[in-house]
């Protein structure tokens, strides 16, 4: 029989392609997601991809007793992907508690109702913020984890701390955190993908926005870091890739390959590109020039982040198998995609 596993926020851009990836390996998916940051259509994607609808719980993580009737409604959840959050980095700023909330009691909530059960597994959706600034490069899993930047990073923080704990009390607890480096693209069928709310915060979707004529032209925040070509560096990893790791970290935990039961693994290609790089990805795959200027420096922004990929390559057995391009392709693909899906309910 088919395990029946818990993807939280699996109607968000990364835990969309991963129950795509779940399914497409024989998974059953039960998703929560309160619709927050994303829409109900998602889940006709994600159908259409595998032919397969995964069952939907409409319900608020921060609402306790929803999250303990849940586990009453499916006792036979094998493992928790808990990718739900809020990620707007400036808004955790303006918001702080509204972030504490939303990424911190529910998290707690969820372990809450695992450790009552025979042998939990558990994948937490950390970042590459809690290394800030890293001294050395490419970051490894022991670099020292920085002073957050802002309110979100440090529910990233907090959040692994909150795992660690509860996993040295509780044995039969098994747990993975994956620290994302910068998750872009879509699913090359652009029947899901990223879909921001407002301003885009991340690059990627403020390019195609801009190449598709929403906005202006994109705003380089800086070309005089201490860098080949004077922008800020990082490691663009395909969506694609980072769903494939989540089902190959999942199969180490019910597979009992674990070495002690908590566990953290770097996601990224290992390379790193700066924003000029990118942009110049993006014209080569969509054969249009992008608008862009440079203006000042934006607060807070790290300047160079790479990921040292070795142990997810050797322990996981997982390395990233897209490029630059292959995501660039497939994000323009999606935007182009939105635009004409606008464009016909107009
Ligand atoms: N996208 C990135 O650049 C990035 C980088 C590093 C880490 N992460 C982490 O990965 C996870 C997924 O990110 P994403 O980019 O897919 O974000 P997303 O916003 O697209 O997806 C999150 C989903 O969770 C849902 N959600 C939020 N709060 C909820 C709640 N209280 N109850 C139920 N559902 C809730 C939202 O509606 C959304 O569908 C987050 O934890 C994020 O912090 C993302």
């Amino acid at each position: 029989m088919s395990k029946k596993i818990l993807v939280t926020g699996g109607l968000g851009f990364i835990g969309s392609h991963t129950v795509v990836a779940l399914q497409e390996k024989g998974y059953e998916v039960v998703i929560i997601d309160n619709l927050s940051n994303s829409s109900l259509e998602v889940l006709g994607g994600i159908t259409k991809i595998t032919r397969i609808s995964p069952e939907f719980e409409n319900l608020d993580l921060r609402d306790k007793q929803a999250v303990n009737h849940f586990f009453d409604k499916y006792p036979n959840i094998e493992g928790v992907i808990h990718f739900a959050a809020s990620k707007a980095v400036g808004e955790s700023v303006q918001n702080p508690l509204l972030y504490y909330e939303n990424n911190l009691n529910t998290l707690v909530y969820l372990l809450q109702q695992l450790k009552e059960r025979e042998a939990p597994k558990f994948i937490f959706s950390s970042s590459c913020t809690v290394y800030g600034q890293a001294d050395e490069l490419p970051i490894t899993e022991s670099a020292p984890v920085k002073k957050a930047e802002s309110p979100y990073g440090n529910t990233k923080q907090i959040g692994e701390e909150i795992i660690s704990d509860t996993c040295k009390v509780v044995p039969h607890l098994k747990a993975i955190s994956l620290r994302y480096f910068n998750p872009i693209g879509a699913h090359p069928s652009a029947n899901i993908g990223e879909l921001p709310i407002g301003t885009p915060q991340n690059l990627v979707p403020f390019i195609t926005q801009t190449a598709a004529g929403k906005r202006d032209e994109l705003s380089v925040f800086g070309n005089d870091y201490p860098t080949p070509d004077g922008t800020c560096i990082r490691d663009y990893i395909h969506v694609m890739d980072l769903a494939r790791a989540h089902v190959v970290a999942l199969e180490r935990l019910l597979d009992d390959e674990q070495t002690g039961n908590y566990e953290v693994f770097n996601l990224g290609t290992g390379k790193g590109n700066s924003v000029l790089e990118a942009i110049k990805a993006f014209e080569k795959v969509s054969g249009q020039k992008l608008p862009y200027s440079f203006v000042d420096r934006r607060e807070g922004d790290i300047i160079v982040a790479y990921a040292d990929t070795t142990k997810a390559n050797d322990v996981l057995k997982w390395k990233a198998e897209y490029t630059i391009e292959d995501a660039m392709e497939s994000a323009w693909k999606w935007q182009q995609k939105l635009e004409e899906k606008n464009n016909s309910e107009e």
